[in-house]
């Protein structure tokens, strides 16, 4: 539903978006995650038309952003700025008619879809609160609410989190998962990494305008960890199965955590894992659990800009 090809936007000589090709598929939630300054605001504003690329392209619904396109694109995308403007004189009410007429969505069917979006928002209570009396985590889900208003089957939403406090931000995540749910495709930036590794399909990490990868948590996780690092718990003798282990070809570091668990490296590849298994079986240690470790997001990309700054 997004895809970009080699998207370039230069602000001087080292800040901006580099050679950017980016995909979300339909119906699923892409995080787009990167520090302070990375070009997550800058790719967005390209996807949505309000940046123009030095070169490039990019495509929303296979229709290239193109000024000419630009109506047709903004039918397609709801795009949440990470900064929601204030509107001092209007009740919330007010705020999402105003946007509903904007897409000249017609009185009567306006009156209902702006119920709709104030229900998925949880906000139905907010109806008649003035714009100005309303708490940042009210702000953020009127903000989702304006942009879902013409229901485009894309959302696209810069920090959509940014600012809330953990209870609030628990209830985005729901309310995006939510959305997902209905069949929205979204893409969603943060530079919180644990907060999108739950909901997110697939996440992008940018590092100074570069996209470094992208692919499912796990994916990337594995494209990152050169070795793999494996948990074996057992009935009993763990010393049994240290010695055991560490007859293995590609068994490293083999370290005993307590009275039924161990820890290994392997640097052999995944398919040869499970021969691993089988020889600890076939050997009688009494294997309970086998387990390879996930990589977490913050160290997977730790790791990631580590190599890059190093490049
Ligand atoms: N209009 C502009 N003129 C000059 N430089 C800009 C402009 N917009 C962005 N930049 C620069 O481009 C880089 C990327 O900025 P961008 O806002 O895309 O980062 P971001 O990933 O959204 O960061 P944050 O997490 O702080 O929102 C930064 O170095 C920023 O200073
Ligand atoms: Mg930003």
């Amino acid at each position: 539903m997004i895809r970009t090809e080699k998207l370039n936007k230069r602000f001087g000589k080292e800040r901006g978006v580099f050679e950017l090709n980016m995909e979300v598929d339909k119906s699923s939630i892409y995080g787009f995650v990167g520090p302070n300054g990375a070009g997550k605001t800058t790719t967005i504003k390209l996807l949505c038309g309000l940046l123009k690329p030095d070169s490039g392209k990019a495509f929303i619904d296979g229709i290239q952003v193109l000024p000419k396109n630009i109506a047709a694109i903004k039918k397609k995308i709801g795009y949440m700025p990470d900064i929601t403007g204030v509107y001092d004189q209007m009740s919330v009410w007010e705020f999402l008619d105003f946007y509903g007429a904007a897409f000249k969505l017609p009185p009567k069917k306006r009156k209902k879809r702006i119920m709709e979006v104030l229900e998925i928002t949880n906000s139905s209570h907010m109806i008649d609160y003035q714009m100005t009396s309303l708490s940042r985590g009210m702000r953020q889900r009127i903000g989702l609410a304006k942009t879902l208003v013409h229901d485009p089957a894309i959302l696209i939403l810069d920090e959509p989190a940014g600012g809330l406090d953990p209870n609030a931000r628990i209830e985005m995540r729901q309310t995006i998962a939510r959305l997902k749910e209905l069949g929205k495709t979204i893409l969603l930036s943060s530079h919180i990494l644990p907060e999108l590794a739950s909901i997110c399909d697939k996440v992008g990490i940018i590092y100074k305008g570069k996209l470094l990868v992208q692919g499912t948590v796990k994916e990337i996780g594995q494209q990152l960890q050169e070795n793999l690092v494996v948990n074996v718990t057992v009935d009993s003798g763990t010393e049994y199965a240290k010695q055991f282990l560490e007859r293995i070809d590609g068994v490293e570091n083999v370290t005993i955590l307590d009275q039924s668990q161990l820890k290994f490296i392997f640097s052999g590849t995944r398919n040869e894992v499970s021969g691993i298994v089988k020889c600890l079986v076939r050997n009688d240690v009494p294997v309970r659990w086998f387990s390879e470790n996930e990589a977490d997001l913050e160290n997977v990309f730790m790791g990631i800009t580590k190599k890059e700054d190093q490049s």
